[in-house]
């Protein structure tokens, strides 16, 4: 089987890096040449671990090509992926420019049987309209539409993808979810559960899976914030819970709040398609707002370690990307909190190991430094806001005698109150406080 897939983002890229490291030929297609040019030199345009590899074996063996806009050579492709961006419109609801445009596109160049498979993240229904978008286009074509979201996490994208909990088919053919069963046969035989669902169910999977986890991430937050004024520990408390297997013991992580260019917009379009069928998720809606709240609640944490007025005072950032291991900033919680430190009257300096050029044109008034210890020098306070490898590995006792003041603030609990407080800063970790009678076995 030959695969084409319509555009080469994130799960574009990686999904066309992986079909072919599972033995398949494909090809990506994307619109951008420059981009395209990239990638035939093996060079990949997001920083993602372990793709570069995988990019370059696959394209020096022909596995994996790459061109610059549907063309002819569609003809030859038995699936055909729509992996292009589907992002938050002023609404809230999903952008679908993109999807129709790509498939505006491909329409023209279907010839024998083809399956056009929705890879992007789309609303409910979204599939049979397409179906019919292609029908009125090309009402000789022989083709299916199905639903095939994807559930790989930034950072660990190409684990992800080779091995999933699963993966979700969603088919009204007999014909195209066998075909799709072929593809993903590879994964089958490695114990993966291929399942094969509704379109309709697996358009709202895709949204109930990644709402489910924003949940439970505002879930721990709020228990964080709990903790800390009740004087308990939050890590202890999601230790405790997490192994219950009914809740599990992933993403009860507290941290700054969720961001990425995922949680935020499926959220903000859930809560919109619920409303658009009568049936709000008031829950998620809450979600929402206590994550919006969240990223403004930090700014308060970090002046609130100097005091509250930051007039004249220097803030370090550790971190600026949604999380470890992306150059991503899409809504990551920097952009909102950097921001408002620097509008209370706060010079602010940061560092990230891979963000900062993504980062710059997004906060013009940040200093960037060129590397962690950097942000320490002459700081009053330092907040760590992205969880990357290295910042754990700092010496501490190094790093404060750099400041200026003593106030470290950890928004991802990296640190501990035993070292910091030996490396004599002040520590604000979230979700604990240290009592002088704290008599646990710790
Ligand atoms: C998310 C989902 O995890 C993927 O399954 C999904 O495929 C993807 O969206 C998508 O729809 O494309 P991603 O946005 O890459 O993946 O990142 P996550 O690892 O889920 O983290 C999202 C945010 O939640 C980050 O800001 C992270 O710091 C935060 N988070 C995560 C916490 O604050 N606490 C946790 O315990 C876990």
């Amino acid at each position: 089987m030959k695969i084409s897939i319509i555009g080469a983002g994130y799960v574009g890229l990686v999904s066309g890096t992986c079909f072919a490291e599972l033995g398949w030929n494909v090809t990506c297609i994307d619109n951008d040449a420059k981009r395209v040019e990239q990638m035939r030199k093996g060079i990949t345009p997001i920083y993602e671990p372990g793709l570069d590899d995988l990019l370059v074996r696959h394209g020096n063996s022909g596995a994996l090509s790459f061109r610059c806009g549907a063309d002819a050579s569609l003809a030859s492709a038995d699936l055909i992926f729509i992996a292009v961006g589907t992002p938050m419109s002023d609404d809230g609801q999903a952008d679908l420019t993109q999807v129709t445009s790509a498939v505006t596109e491909i329409a023209p160049y279907l010839d024998g049987y083809t399956v056009v498979i929705l890879k992007s993240t789309v609303p409910i229904g979204t599939n049979d309209q397409i179906e019919a978008l292609i029908r009125s286009l090309r009402p000789d074509a022989d083709f299916d539409v199905c639903s095939n979201p994807e559930f790989l996490r930034e950072g660990s994208a190409v684990q992800d993808f080779m091995q999933p909990d699963r993966v979700l088919i969603g088919a009204n053919t007999e014909k195209a979810s066998k075909m799709l069963r072929h593809l993903y046969q590879p994964l089958a035989m490695r114990d993966v559960p291929i399942m094969t669902v509704s379109r309709i169910s697996a358009e709202l999977a895709k949204y109930a899976a990644n709402t489910f986890l924003a949940m439970k991430i505002s879930f721990i937050n709020e228990i964080s914030d709990l903790s800390e004024k009740a004087g308990a520990d939050v890590a202890e408390v999601a230790m405790a819970i997490g192994k219950d297997h009914r809740i599990g013991d992933k993403f009860l992580h507290p941290g700054p709040g969720y961001g990425g260019s995922c949680f935020p917009k499926d959220v903000s379009a859930l809560i919109y398609q619920a409303r658009q069928f009568n049936s709000p998720v008031t829950l998620i809606e809450q979600v929402q707002a206590i994550n919006s709240a969240r990223k403004l609640a930090m700014v308060d944490r970090i002046a609130g370690a100097l005091g509250g007025d930051l007039k004249g005072r220097t803030i370090g950032i550790l971190g600026v990307t949604f999380k470890p291991n992306t150059d991503d900033m899409r809504d990551a919680p920097s952009v909102t909190i950097l921001p408002a430190l620097i509008a209370m009257g706060a010079t602010v300096r940061a560092y990230d190991p891979v963000g900062m050029n993504n980062a710059r044109p997004m906060l013009p008034d940040v200093e960037w430094m060129a590397g962690p210890m950097e942000v320490f020098r002459g700081a009053d306070c330092v907040a760590l806001l992205t969880e990357w490898g290295e910042f754990n590995a700092l010496d501490l006792p190094d790093a404060r005698a750099l400041m200026h003041g003593d106030a470290l603030v950890d928004l991802r609990n990296v640190y501990s109150h035993d070292r910091a407080s030996e490396a004599g800063l002040r520590y604000f970790p979230i979700g604990t406080r240290r009592h002088s009678d704290d008599h646990t076995t710790r």
